[in-house]
């Protein structure tokens, strides 16, 4: 089912609720991948009706960013949704999400404002605004997000123990192209020659894995490789290198299980972000 109106969306799913079907909910942006699809096919397993919302957030989006080019296909996401295992597909008119009147902002403090947040001073606000949003429209049992992003997934971990929200943040493994490359809707942007230095992201958190399962521990030493393994290719123009805490996004002193490394680039002129759960 295709819905656009959040009307529609609840009445719907007052039914599933009222006949107590546990309802397993997927936001995207769309233009989806493998990434998306296996959210998707997790949530399938996991519950009886599964939601997807496809929604290009206006909100989350700096006034020099992507937001006009960010590519959409509506009726393709519908049909892999569906054959994911989507029983509803929601994909709602900025008008239906952002009435003009709106006055809220949602912030999560200090974790939105390293890392991705240091140069997407809106990103994290638009972020938690929309999905809190989102969760008050479809009032899921668990909510899927990717390890992809990271920071987003702390966040709105957060945003839900702190607010009370009564769901689940499933987390799910950051989805890779067999070379590497992480999925990301904004792949299409590269060039050939784009896309072959874009695997300098992926290839030196895997290096750096190397390093740590060699006892490498200190931050200081796994940045500068990195920094070095991806500047040394002229396509790239770096953003940042973080080792934090995967949890609050704190900067370690030493590596540990579980800590996160963290990387941004420009690849041309296309922003591409990857990372790594480091295995001691
Ligand atoms: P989007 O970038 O479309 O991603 C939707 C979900 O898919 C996120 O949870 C993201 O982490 C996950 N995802 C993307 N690429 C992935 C990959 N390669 N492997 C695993 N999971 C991946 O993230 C957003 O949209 C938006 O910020 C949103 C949460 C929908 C709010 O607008």
């Amino acid at each position: 089912m295709f819905i656009h109106t959040i009307k529609e969306v609840r009445n719907i799913l007052k039914e599933q609720k009222r006949s107590e079907k546990s309802i397993g909910f997927v936001p995207t942006m769309g233009f989806l991948h493998e990434g998306h699809l296996s959210l998707i096919k997790k949530a399938k397993e996991e519950n009886d009706y599964v939601v997807v919302s496809v929604f290009v957030n206006p909100a989350q989006f700096g006034p020099n960013e992507d937001f006009k080019d960010y590519p959409r296909d509506y009726e393709r996401d519908y049909n892999l949704s569906i054959g994911a295992g989507a029983d509803l597909i929601f994909n709602p008119s900025i008008e239906e999400m952002y009435p003009v009147d709106n006055k809220c902002e949602v912030k999560v403090k200090d974790l939105s404002s390293g890392l991705c947040g240091a140069s997407r001073p809106l990103f994290f606000g638009g972020i938690a605004l929309v999905v809190t949003k989102l969760f008050n429209i479809i009032n899921p049992t668990k909510a899927y997000f990717g390890q992809k992003d990271a920071q987003q997934l702390a966040i709105i971990k957060k945003l839900v123990k702190d607010l009370n929200f009564d769901l689940e943040i499933v987390a799910c493994p950051l989805i890779r192209e067999a070379d590497g490359l992480a999925m990301s809707s904004r792949n299409i942007y590269l060039s050939k020659d784009e896309r072959k230095s874009a695997l300098r992201l992926s290839q030196s958190l895997f290096k750096a894995q190397e390093m740590i399962k060699n006892g490498e521990r200190n931050p200081d030493k796994i940045k500068e490789f990195i920094k070095q393994y991806i500047t040394e290719d002229e396509n790239c123009n770096l953003d940042y290198i973080e080792i934090v805490d995967s949890g609050n996004i704190i900067g370690v002193e030493e590596i540990k299980d579980s800590t996160l490394i963290a990387v941004a680039a420009n690849v041309g002129k296309t922003r591409l972000i990857d990372n790594i759960l480091v295995e001691v």
